[in-house]
């Protein structure tokens, strides 16, 4: 009865354009608000306002940045070697048994906040993880509009322990692991585009919050330029495992990103990020996608990428902080020279903590 409704409210819109007449038929969603060309993405738009309102707040803020990073350690327990399902959700299905591995430290957190909506609005954790990911960053200023495919079903088996990279893996190590799980050196460092929002709790843990970048609510290159800068001192009581010396007071740097941005093998494409925002941002965004699809049959998902917000565009220029130079960038690109940046005006100050949420 309900559906013989719902079909009833279904609509056609022909979009005709030259000699070709391509079709596209949209549903019309139950509650009138939305039409959509797939009813299975019609209950994604109440959750979204649902989420960015009541996790998010609307904003580019920890919740945001702690659903992004959940995304990564669910799908990255994908291994043809070594088992895992990928980007199944295994990761709060099975929370007993991955939360406690090492490389997982503080990620119960946005579990706890994210298990009470998925349970709310019924749909699989899979499926609640990559979405909300992808709302969440389209709150970040800058950010790519980045894809959402549902229909996965509920993961059958925990990720074996050991595939999460750690910051203190040595290039090599990580380089294997992500390759193992189908990344490129080039898709690794476009992943990395994402600690460009972000921050670090459990590193040291005496400053939670502290971010990898001078301006971790918004989506630009800054993380791959300041990555790049001459390490010179610790925010906090450093160093800890997988912590290096930052340049910019309030900053902490992970060894693993340091390594990477000097490395052979991923120094050009850190610095064509560094280089070019438009560049990381697509980038990103197909890597991104790429990682949400590991394990899973795209065919049998459905695209519902048009519920997605389309995030604001970042109008501010990439700029060396106040107080660089480019002599002290540590130039690591073999063929190509490290870009030109204006320097922010005025002494240098400390960038503030990420605020709880
Ligand atoms: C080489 C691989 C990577 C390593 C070694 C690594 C390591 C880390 C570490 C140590 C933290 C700090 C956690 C804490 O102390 O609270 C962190 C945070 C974060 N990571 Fe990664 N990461 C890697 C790749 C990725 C990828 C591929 C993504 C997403 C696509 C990602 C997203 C994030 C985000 C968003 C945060 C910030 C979380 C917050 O602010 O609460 N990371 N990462």
């Amino acid at each position: 009865m309900a559906f013989k409704t719902f079909l009833a409210l279904t609509t056609v819109i022909a979009t005709i354009s030259g000699v070709n007449a391509a079709i596209t038929k949209r549903v019309a969603c139950p509650g009138g608000k939305h039409t959509a060309t797939n009813a299975a993405c019609c209950k994604w738009f109440d959750i979204r306002d649902d989420i960015q309102e009541n996790i998010f707040e609307n904003q580019c803020g920890e919740d945001v940045h702690e659903s992004l990073r959940l995304t990564f350690h669910d799908a990255i327990g994908f291994s043809p070697k070594h088992g895992g399902g990928g980007a199944d959700g295994s990761i709060i299905t099975f929370d007993e048994i991955e939360t406690p591995f090492p490389a997982n430290n503080g990620i119960d957190d946005i579990i706890d906040v994210q298990v009470p909506f998925i349970q709310k609005h019924n749909v699989t954790p899979g499926d609640f993880i990559y979405f909300a990911g992808a709302v969440g960053v389209s709150n970040c200023a800058g950010a790519p509009r980045l894809n959402f495919f549902a229909g996965r079903p509920v993961a059958k088996a925990p990720s074996p322990e050991g595939l999460v990279p750690e910051p203190f893996d040595g290039v090599t190590k990580i380089l294997a692991r992500m390759g193992d799980a189908g990344f490129s050196p080039e898709e690794v460092v476009a992943l990395l585009a994402s600690h460009t929002i972000a921050a670090a709790d459990h590193v040291d843990e005496t400053i939670p919050g502290t971010p990898f970048d001078s301006t971790p609510s918004v989506f630009d290159s800054q993380f791959f330029i300041e990555t790049q800068l001459r390490g010179t001192l610790f925010t906090g009581t450093g160093p800890h495992p997988g912590q290096v010396e930052s340049s910019l007071k309030g900053v902490i740097r992970l060894q693993s990103d340091s390594d990477l941005a000097r490395d052979s093998r991923t120094s050009c494409f850190w610095q064509s990020f560094a280089a070019n925002q438009n560049t990381m941002k697509n980038a990103f965004k197909s890597s991104f996608l790429k990682m949400t699809l590991l394990g899973q049959n795209q065919r049998r998902l459905v695209d519902c990428s048009e519920v997605i917000p389309v995030p604001k565009p970042n109008n501010a220029p990439a700029h060396l902080p106040a107080g660089a130079s480019k002599n002290d960038i540590e130039q690591a690109c073999a063929t190509a020279a490290f870009p030109t940046f204006p320097t922010d005006p005025g002494h240098a100050t400390a960038v503030p903590a990420v605020p709880p949420q």
